[in-house]
């Protein structure tokens, strides 16, 4: 039975204040979870309640705090912390709202990863398994930034995120350290040519002389070949374009700043395509803006049947938009981030919904995130099989990627691992 909730305001790999609660139970078992935070985010996602007062230039989650003291904690004190979903729902109907803006989504999800840490420590499993039973076994392949940009790494270059999976791996330990190659064979063709480089809030490189936004694609391909793999076949491209962050609504155009360029929609759905057919793309994000479904349904169509085509701020992880999403034959893959919809139980839900409708989930930090490591455990709970945490650089990032190492050893020959087989399971 949960017999104490601590609430506290601590700091993110952004240096932005974020909620972190810590859930005791009678038995002495404690749960602790610090809630991410995004720059990019969905005009759909569930609510950040920041106070907007004068404390970390607006940004404090005093508010947030405050409601888990006078409302959720009283509610959850006496309850039994392996009721997960009956908790979250309880919470849900707590604050009442639709995007959780009376108590705010921190506030809410603070308590719901806090409350599963507890039951799982009580249960003396790891997280993954209190969640998954004994069904979850699957270590994700690991989706890993390599060079940041977007609203991450202003005026460097539009396009957010460019990214490498790993293809060729037999274990989640390989895929890590095939991609640390990549890292430090990217960095090695960045020094060679003597270019300024900055690091972007993910911990990927952020160039500050690029020319075009294709150059990300050039340089990461460099970045492959100096590591010694073989682009498409050892290792294949992903990028997260986060579209709505360069998209007109007036005009519905989407807008390069980097080459002075605009697209209509077919116009940059035709570049996106000439991109995949050029460059060893295996996987892109939020294409089209999450206002522009003709967008994403006409990407999907065209590139659907050979990559994966995610949807991230068009989503939001909110099964109510996966499953119009679906309807709409927009994209065969979901982002899921757990504080897009501000549960534990939701964020199951969503992915649950996710398979369901023959779509990929791929579970993913935020560019705002804390050593927390709840997203590894909730993808292996899930056999999600995709796991996306920002670079492979700055502990914030390492955290998530070294509990996956952990966690594969302690699955020792239970583990399995889809490698780039991952993309076989894509609707055809
Ligand atoms: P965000 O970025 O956390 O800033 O939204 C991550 C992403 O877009 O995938
Ligand atoms: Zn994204």
């Amino acid at each position: 039975l949960i017999s104490k909730v601590i609430a506290r305001q601590v700091i993110d790999s952004r240096a932005n204040p974020t909620v972190e609660v810590d859930i005791i139970l009678n038995c002495g078992a404690v749960g602790r979870g610090t809630v991410p935070s995004g720059a990019s985010t969905g005009a759909y996602e569930a609510l950040e309640l920041r106070d907007g007062k004068t404390e970390y230039g607006g940004k404090s989650v005093r508010q947030a705090i405050e409601n888990i003291e006078q409302f959720l904690a009283p509610a959850l004190i006496g309850k039994d912390a392996t009721k997960q979903a009956m908790l979250d729902h309880f919470m849900i109907g707590l604050d009442g709202t639709e995007n959780k803006s009376k108590l705010g989504a921190n506030a809410i999800l603070g308590c719901s990863m806090a409350i599963a840490h507890a039951a799982a420590n009580a249960k003396n499993e790891p997280l993954f398994r209190y969640l998954g039973g004994v069904n979850a076994k699957t270590v994700p392949v690991p989706m890993i930034q390599i060079i940041g940009g977007g609203a991450h790494a202003k005026d460097s270059i539009d396009i957010q995120d460019f990214l490498a999976i790993p293809l060729s791996a037999d274990t989640f330990e390989q895929g890590i350290e095939m991609i640390a190659n990549v890292y430090n064979g990217t960095k090695r063709v960045f020094e060679q040519s003597g270019r300024p480089l900055s690091i972007a809030d993910e911990g990927g490189f952020w160039p500050t002389d690029f020319t075009c936004n294709e150059d990300g694609l050039r340089l990461l391909t460099e970045g492959i070949k100096e590591a010694g793999y073989i682009p498409g076949k050892d290792i294949g491209i992903a990028m997260d374009i986060a579209a709505s962050e360069f998209y007109d609504r007036e005009r519905g155009v989407y807008k390069f700043t980097l080459e002075r360029q605009e697209y209509t929609t077919p116009e940059f759905v035709d570049l996106l395509c000439e991109w995949a057919e050029k460059y060893a793309i295996v996987s892109m994000e939020d294409c089209c803006s999450e206002f522009d479904w003709e967008g994403n349904r006409l990407i999907t169509e065209k590139l659907g049947h050979k990559i994966q085509i995610i949807g991230d701020d068009l989503f939001t992880t909110n099964i109510k938009r996966i499953q119009y999403g679906v309807s709409q034959g927009a994209c065969n893959s979901v982002l899921i981030k757990m504080n897009q919809i501000g549960s534990i139980t939701e964020t199951l839900d969503a992915i649950e919904c996710t398979k369901n409708a023959g779509y990929l989930p791929v579970v993913s930090a935020r560019s705002g995130e804390t050593e927390d490591a709840t997203i590894v455990h909730l993808a292996i709970a899930t056999n999600a099989g995709q796991l996306k945490v920002g670079s492979i650089a700055r502990s914030e990032r390492t955290a998530k990627w070294n509990e996956g190492i952990r966690m594969e050893q302690e699955l020792d020959s239970m583990a399995e691992y889809p490698s780039g087989s991952i993309f076989e399971r894509i609707k055809k």
